[in-house]
């Protein structure tokens, strides 16, 4: 392992005063990439064969395929079908510091596809083996015990299941000076009490795992691969799923038995299912991945099917209804001091609705400088002007007024507030029949009344904690805000909001700068498109397992709890079976 150590000056012009200093920053994990995995059973798809059989197919290597494959891998045969490639190897998707790189990537080959929900929210969705857990800010949390009641899950196999995703994802962040004042801040404003270090979802303030390790590497879903038995598992790589295929005889309910798949050149291939009632497909292609497909071949409301010329299956209304996405809304603090880079790893559970974190400092993204990591208008962040503003115009004037920015502008950072829930929702409708195009996808972030209040309630608080004895160090007390608007004048970050008409000003501020924090989910909702057990209702052998089935966002932060229910699903697929074999 190397270590890069940066020296980096600093000097700063405060009007009638001057600052000089130096940090020194450590940065593991720049001059290395994660060796991959010695994973036998992952190929190209390019080499599969035309025609192959399995005893589970599944849709989808992202956070909930990886580890529900490396579970019926097993004591099945099992086939994963990813349409993106390897993450091993890349430091866009392993480096902490890198964080926004694979977002700020739009070649067809980024591990990152970028989508606009008709709000006007700039959003992205993964294409790598590991899913959003290749791009992610690495927060790893649990659900809330209730959340896991509601659900009607086995709160023993979740607690288990948790535990097996913890042992290869999870780690204990380094607490430095910025993130600390942070955790400082919200027990000075009554964000009570201290819970400490805990991937447990209990109201108060914590210290949260993150998928980063003490070397700023990331450990994705794709690292759950290495449950698997290598003899039962096959994964492939850039194998775009077109549609699933059913056999349709008489009156019988429609059977899903195959799946056609295009390779990187494009030829097409099948995959079926092995003789046997109990084999299964199983789509976890993601929230907007899942209900697509489901579009694509035939399952979804029969108007907008055939006005897309696909042969109905099922007529579900329901399939790509209740869209979500948590709206996030942040305040950037100019540090008179260097801070650390951070990503997030303490949150503020809120009792009226909002989640209170913070991530910090330059980032210092491979072969680029001065950036904004979470909230850079490279990755689409851009709150200083209304989501429908944000146009590529827009953006790039953000990214050459940053470009021109005095490295001052850079220090400091973001305190966030991402609302529970929400209570709003959306829908999602094709666009063409090209599975690997985005889906157009509207949230209606803020329509639901609580929604923008518990935003404003979050706003107000964030106010508070800079405002704080603990933040101090981290804030310019004696700079007025003309001069600071003037440092950061054209970055594309929001200061506190100018509030002089409190509640309806705020509420504004919440509609103009809204951002997306990426927890979006729904559109193959539990009781509306699949059943407690995550079948496909109306029809067999076909289940839905991935965050498209949520209604609400579990924990803080969805990761961990999607992560558990492939995982969870997983122990319950092959326990089910070996009960009923068993008794036959
Ligand atoms: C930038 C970003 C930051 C985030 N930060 C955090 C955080 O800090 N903490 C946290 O808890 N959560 C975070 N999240 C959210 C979290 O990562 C996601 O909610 C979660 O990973 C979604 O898991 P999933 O299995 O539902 O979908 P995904 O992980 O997206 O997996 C879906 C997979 O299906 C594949 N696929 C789709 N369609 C097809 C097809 N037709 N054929 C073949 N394959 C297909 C995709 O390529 C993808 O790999 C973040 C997300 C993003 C994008
Ligand atoms: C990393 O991302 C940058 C753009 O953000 C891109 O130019 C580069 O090719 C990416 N590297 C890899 C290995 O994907
Ligand atoms: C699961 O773990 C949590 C703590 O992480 C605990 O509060 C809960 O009681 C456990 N549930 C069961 C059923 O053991
Ligand atoms: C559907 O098919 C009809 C007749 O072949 C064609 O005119 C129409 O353009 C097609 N529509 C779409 C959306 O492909
Ligand atoms: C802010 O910038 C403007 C234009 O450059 C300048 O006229 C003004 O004096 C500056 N204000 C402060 C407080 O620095
Ligand atoms: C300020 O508040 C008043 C009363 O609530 C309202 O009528 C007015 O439109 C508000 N002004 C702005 C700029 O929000
Ligand atoms: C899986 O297979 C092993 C033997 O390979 C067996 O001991 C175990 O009971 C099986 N489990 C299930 C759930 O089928």
């Amino acid at each position: 392992m190397c270590v890069c150590i940066y020296i980096y000056i600093y000097m700063m012009d405060l009007g009638c005063w001057r600052l000089f200093g130096a940090a020194i920053l450590f940065f593991h994990g720049f001059c290395f990439s994660e060796k991959a995995p010695n994973y036998t059973f992952m190929h190209e798809a390019t080499s599969a064969p035309d025609i192959s059989y399995y005893d589970y197919i599944i849709v989808g290597g992202g956070t909930a395929g990886c580890p529900l494959a490396a579970t019926l891998s097993q004591n099945y045969s099992v086939l994963l079908l990813e349409r993106g490639g390897s993450p091993y190897g890349n430091p866009n998707i392993t480096n902490l510091a890198a964080f926004g790189q694979a977002l700020a990537d739009l070649s067809p080959s980024s591990p990152s596809q970028r989508f606009i929900s008709e709000d006007g929210v700039i959003n992205a969705r993964a294409r790598v083996l590991g899913g959003a857990s290749c791009l992610n800010a690495g927060f790893y949390t649990r659900a809330a015990t209730d959340y896991v009641n509601r659900a009607g899950w086995d709160g023993r196999l979740v607690n288990e299941s948790y535990q097996w995703v913890e042992k290869v994802m999870a780690f204990e962040p380094s607490m430095l000076q910025w993130q600390s004042a942070v955790r400082d801040g919200l027990l000075e404003v009554g964000v009570v009490p201290y819970n400490g270090f805990t991937y447990d979802h209990l109201s108060g303030t914590k210290v949260g795992g993150t998928i980063f390790d003490q070397d700023g590497q990331r450990h994705t879903a794709a690292d759950l691969l290495q449950y698997a038995n290598p003899n039962g598992l096959t994964v492939l790589l850039h194998a775009s799923v077109h549609e699933i295929l059913f056999t349709t005889t008489g009156k019988s309910r429609p059977i899903a038995h195959g799946v056609r798949f295009t390779d990187a050149s494009g030829i097409n291939h099948r995959a079926y299912l092995k003789k046997g009632s109990k084999n299964e497909i199983i789509i976890s292609a993601g929230a907007l991945g899942s209900p697509q497909l489901l579009m694509l071949s035939g399952v979804g409301p029969a108007d907008h099917l055939k006005a897309h010329n696909i042969t109905v299956v099922v007529d579900q209304p329901m399939v790509g209804q209740g869209m979500s996405d948590n709206s996030m809304n942040a305040i950037f603090i100019p540090s008179p001091v260097p801070v650390e880079v951070s990503l997030i790893q303490v949150v503020g559970i809120t009792h009226f609705g909002s989640y209170i974190e913070a991530a910090s400092g330059e980032n210092f993204a491979v072969g680029s400088h001065r950036d904004f990591g979470m909230f850079s208008p490279k990755i689409g962040q851009l709150s200083t002007v209304p989501p429908k503003q944000r146009t590529p115009e827009a953006i790039a004037i953000a990214v050459e007024s940053m470009s021109n920015l005095d490295e001052a502008a850079f220090r400091g950072g973001f305190i966030l507030e991402k609302i529970m829930g929400p209570l709003s929702t959306g829908h999602l409708e094709l666009r063409n029949r090209n599975p690997n195009d985005n889906p157009s996808v509207t949230f209606n972030y803020f329509k639901e009344p609580e929604d923008l209040q518990r935003c404003v309630e979050g706003i107000r608080t964030i106010e508070r904690i800079i405002e704080s004895k603990a933040f101090s160090k981290f804030r310019y007390d004696d700079i007025s805000l003309q001069t600071l608007l003037n440092m950061t004048a054209n970055s594309p970050v929001n200061l506190l909001p100018k509030h002089k008409n409190a509640s309806t000003s705020l509420e504004q501020f919440c509609k103009d700068t809204v951002m997306t924090i990426w927890h979006y989910h729904g559109g193959c909702q539990v009781g509306r498109v699949v059943d407690h057990d995550y079948k496909v209702l109306g029809m067999d052998a076909l289940r839905v397992i991935d965050g498209s089935t949520f209604y609400y966002c579990p924990g803080t932060n969805p990761q961990a709890t999607v992560a558990m229910l492939g995982r969870y699903m997983g122990v319950r697929i092959l326990s089910e079976r070996l009960a009923s074999d068993t008794t036959k």
